[in-house]
């Protein structure tokens, strides 16, 4: 065999692994569910930390609503912030690669949203805009919940 065809055989196999990547990082580890949702099967752990971040979320939004009432823009900053961006770092790769592309999409669009509301609050100190943007950023947990769901599976 000449170089010349091993480079193209060795192109073409880096080609199919690239390929085989990618597919993975687009669909996820996902199966059709019987609720008419898409299930993520993660492990138990993953589960157990893509939930505490939920869960964090929905804490983080109540405390943004409530410090919007008393018009305490430093703490709407505080806890936007602390659902923004910042908060993705900790998510292992491993993880990452079992979660589909659109749920991923729709995970950033919901974090850079939280950035904005802390951006805006800096800027106007305007309550009204806080919950105004919230409910917008909000829709995006409605819109996620309804299209997916976590199942724990063994790997
Ligand atoms: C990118 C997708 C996505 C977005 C965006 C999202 N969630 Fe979730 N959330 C999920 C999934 C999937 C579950 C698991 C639901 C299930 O298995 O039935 C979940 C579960 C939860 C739970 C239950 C936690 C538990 O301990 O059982 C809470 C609370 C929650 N989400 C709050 C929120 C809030 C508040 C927002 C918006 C600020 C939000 N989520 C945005 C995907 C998302």
């Amino acid at each position: 065999m000449n170089n010349c065809k091993l480079s193209w055989i060795l192109v073409a196999v880096l080609f199919i692994i690239v390929a085989m990547f990618g597919y993975k990082f687009t669909v996820g580890n996902v199966q059709p569910s019987d609720d008419n949702r898409q299930a993520v099967m993660l492990t138990k752990d993953e589960r157990n930390t893509l939930l505490l971040e939920m869960r964090v979320w929905l804490q983080n939004s109540q405390a943004i609503l409530a410090a919007a009432s008393e018009k305490d823009f430093d703490t709407v900053i505080k806890y936007a912030k602390a659902s923004g961006m910042g908060a993705e770092a900790g998510v292992p790769g491993s993880l990452f690669r079992k979660i589909p592309l659109g749920m991923k999409s729709l995970g950033f669009d919901t974090r850079k949203k939280f950035d904005d509301i802390a951006a805006d609050a800096e800027k106007s100190r305007d309550s009204n805009r806080v919950v105004a943007k919230l409910s917008v950023a909000m829709n995006n947990c409605i819109a996620c919940h309804g299209t997916y769901r976590f199942v724990e599976t063994v790997q």
